[in-house]
C-alpha cells in the first residue's frame, strides 16, 4: 500500500506556520522587559521566518494519531526553540562562522557573540520549562517527564550537540559514507526524530507497531533532510535559502555529497524518502500529511 497524499497539504502546512508562529511569539519574553537586548535578540533568532519543518512535523504526527493542534503545540513550541538555538551557536564563529541565516544577519552579526551564546542558553531553558509547565500539552505528568527525556536525549551529546562535535572534529578529514550517515543522524536526525516522537508520546498505550513506524519515518526522513540541505549548500541558491551557499567545501566540511559524489548521495535521499513513506503504510490515510511533508522536505529548494 502506498499512503495517498493531503491534497490540502499546502493549506495546511501554511495553517500550521501561522499557528506556531504566534505560539512562539506568546512564549518569548516582551523585548521590552529588562535585560532587552537579550530579550530582542532572542525574538530576532527564532521570529525570522524558518520554514517551521519541525513544528509541522509534530502537528502532522499529531493528526496521524487523532490528536488535535492544542494536544502538542507545547511539544511544537519546544522542539523550534531547541532548533533555533542550535541555528545560532552553528552560526558563531568558533563553529561555522556564518554571516546569514534566513536571509538575515546572524544574530552574533546583529547583535554580538556573548549574546548569541546567551541566546542558546535561554532558548534551551526556555524548551524544557514550556514541555514542564507550558500550556498545549497533556497534564500528566508521566506524560510530560517523557516529553523532557526524549527531548534532552535527542539534544544532548547521544543527538544534536554530539553530532555538532562529530562534525567540528572531522572538519578537514574525509569520512567514510557510514561515519557522515552517524554524524548526520546526531546533529540533525535526532531533532526531527524528536519532533515526530514527542507527539506519539502524548497518546497514551501508543500501539508498538505505530512508536516503531514513526521512529523509522523520522530516522529516514531525518536523514534525507540533512542530505538536501548538503546538497543545496553545493547547488542551491543562496537567495533562496537565506544562508550562505559553498560554506561546507569552504569550510571542510564532511558532507554525504563529499563522501561519496552529488549524484548519489542524491539517490540515497530519494531511498530514504521511500523507505520512510513505506513505513507510513502501518497508520493508512490519517498518515497523508506525513506522507506529504516527507516529499515537501526532499523536494524543497529553501
Ligand atoms: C537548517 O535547518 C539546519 C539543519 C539542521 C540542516 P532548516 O532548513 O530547518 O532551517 P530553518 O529553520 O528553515 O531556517
Ligand atoms: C546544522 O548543520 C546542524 C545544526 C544546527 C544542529 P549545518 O551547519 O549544515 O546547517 P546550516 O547549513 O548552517 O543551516
Ligand atoms: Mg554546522
Ligand atoms: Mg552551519
Ligand atoms: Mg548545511
Amino acid at each position: 500500500m502506498t499512503i495517498p497524499k493531503d491534497p490540502g497539504f499546502t493549506q495546511r502546512l501554511e495553517g500550521w506556520q501561522v499557528r506556531i508562529e504566534a505560539e512562539l511569539a506568546a512564549r518569548l519574553p516582551a523585548a521590552d522587559t529588562h535585560p532587552t537586548r537579550l530579550h530582542e535578540a532572542l525574538r530576532y533568532s527564532v521570529l525570522n521566518g524558518g520554514k517551521r519543518i519541525r513544528p509541522a512535523l509534530v502537528y502532522a504526527t499529531a493528526q496521524a494519531l487523532g490528536l488535535t493542534e492544542s494536544h502538542v503545540d507545547g511539544a511544537a513550541c519546544a522542539i523550534e526553540f531547541i532548533h533555533a538555538y542550535s541555528l545560532v551557536h552553528d552560526d558563531l564563529p568558533a563553529m561555522d562562522n556564518d554571516d546569514l541565516r534566513r536571509g538575515r544577519p546572524t544574530c552574533h552579526k546583529a547583535f554580538d557573540e556573548a549574546t548569541a551564546i546567551l541566546v542558546g542558553d535561554s532558548l534551551q531553558v526556555l524548551a524544557f520549562q514550556v514541555l514542564a509547565s507550558g500550556h498545549g500539552l497533556p497534564g500528566d505528568p508521566a506524560i510530560r517527564l517523557k516529553l523532557v527525556d526524549v527531548l534532552a536525549e535527542c539534544s544532548g551529546t547521544a543527538g544534536m550537540a554530539g553530532g555538532q562535535a562529530i562534525d567540528l572534529a572531522a572538519q578537514g578529514q574525509s569520512l567514510t559514507a557510514a561515519a557522515v550517515e552517524e554524524m548526520h543522524a546526531r546533529k540533525t536526525g535526532a531533532l526531527i526524530r524528536a519532533s515526530v516522537l514527542m507527539p506519539a508520546y502524548c497518546v497514551p498505550n501508543l500501539s508498538s507497531d505505530i512508536e516503531q513506524a514513526l521512529d523509522r519515518y523520522s530516522r529516514d526522513i531525518g536523514l534525507a533532510f540533512q542530505i538536501q540541505d548538503d546538497l543545496l549548500d553545493v547547488e542551491g541558491d543562496s537567495k533562496l535559502l537565506g544562508k550562505a551557499t559553498g560554506a561546507d567545501q569552504a569550510n571542510h566540511k564532511p558532507t554525504y555529497p563529499s563522501a561519496i559524489g552529488v549524484e548519489p548521495a542524491r539517490q540515497r535521499m530519494h531511498e530514504l524518502h521511500a523507505t520512510a513513506l513505506e513505513a507510513l503504510d502501518v497508520l493508512g490515510p490519517a498518515a497523508a500529511s506525513l506522507a506529504s511533508l516527507s516529499d515537501w522536505l526532499v523536494l524543497r529548494r529553501h
